[in-house]
């Protein structure tokens, strides 16, 4: 079964200002209009998320970069899933390096998970080596990652995980990962997650990444056995976002 595509924007700590964020958000949504096999998920920061809960709509949603797993509490500065929920947030971005960077354990990670996706919500799941080693020790790295992030997720919860395979060095860098090292890093994961969880897997989306842009797209989706990507940079360009929209639609 050929999956539907998926682009994910993650503005991280952008724009500056409430109207740019509208801008980026209404120029996305009327895009939307002509797209047909591609779901889009926009994750501005939190503070956007509620004068912007009204763009998500069919194939568009709207996504968080983070969250506390749990419900309600005394926890000084943090929010919850279910609250996210109440603004339209149908995915939370988990596991990003600069959050891992930030001192988000993978234990941390994985209660996350199991708490979005109990509430109801999709969970991209990012995962990513540091560097490429000459031995491939970066093979073991993803796969244990994986199993950690993964660790006692309910099985009949496995749709709504998304896998976002992005190599550290690839992230805010000059030029992406190579299409044919993609495929072999996209083949082991897809293996890694067989063994898992054997069929059932399917429905895991595998996305790449990391530099990300219009002229890089079709080949890195074409050749690397992907199906969709989050964008960084890029997503905060509308032009540049929904070009890359476009092309993975027609693919
Ligand atoms: P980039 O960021 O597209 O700007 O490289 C990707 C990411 O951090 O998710």
């Amino acid at each position: 079964m050929k999956q539907r595509k998926l682009i994910v924007g993650n503005w991280k700590m952008n724009p500056e200002s409430k109207d740019e964020a509208r801008k980026i958000a209404s120029d996305v949504k009327r895009a939307m209009k002509n797209i047909r096999k591609t779901n889009v998920v926009i994750c501005p920061p939190f503070v956007y998320l509620s004068p912007l809960s009204g763009v998500s709509k069919g194939n568009l949603f709207l996504g968080a970069q983070n969250a506390n797993a749990e419900r309600l509490g005394a926890l000084t500065g943090e929010v919850s899933f279910s609250e996210l929920y109440q603004f339209n947030v149908r995915f939370v971005i988990l596991g990003h390096s600069e959050r891992r960077k930030m001192g988000e354990t993978d234990e941390i990670i994985n209660k996350k998970i199991k708490s979005v996706v109990s509430s109801g919500l999709n969970a991209i799941v990012c995962v990513g080596e540091s560097v490429r080693d000459r031995n491939g020790d970066y093979f073991g790295f993803i796969r244990s990652q994986i199993h950690s992030a993964l660790k006692d997720v309910n099985r009949k919860f496995l749709d709504r995980i998304i896998i976002a395979y992005e190599p550290l060095w690839a992230i805010g860098a000059k030029e992406a990962m190579q299409p044919r090292d993609l495929l072999e890093t996209s083949i082991f994961i897809r293996k890694v997650l067989k063994d898992s969880y054997g069929s059932l897997s399917e429905s895991i989306q595998i996305l790449y990444g990391g530099a990300v842009d219009k002229i890089n797209c079709a080949q890195l989706i074409e050749e690397g056995n992907v199906s969709g990507f989050l964008v960084g940079r890029e997503s905060l360009r509308p032009k540049d976002f929904i070009e890359i929209i476009k092309i993975a639609d027609q693919i």
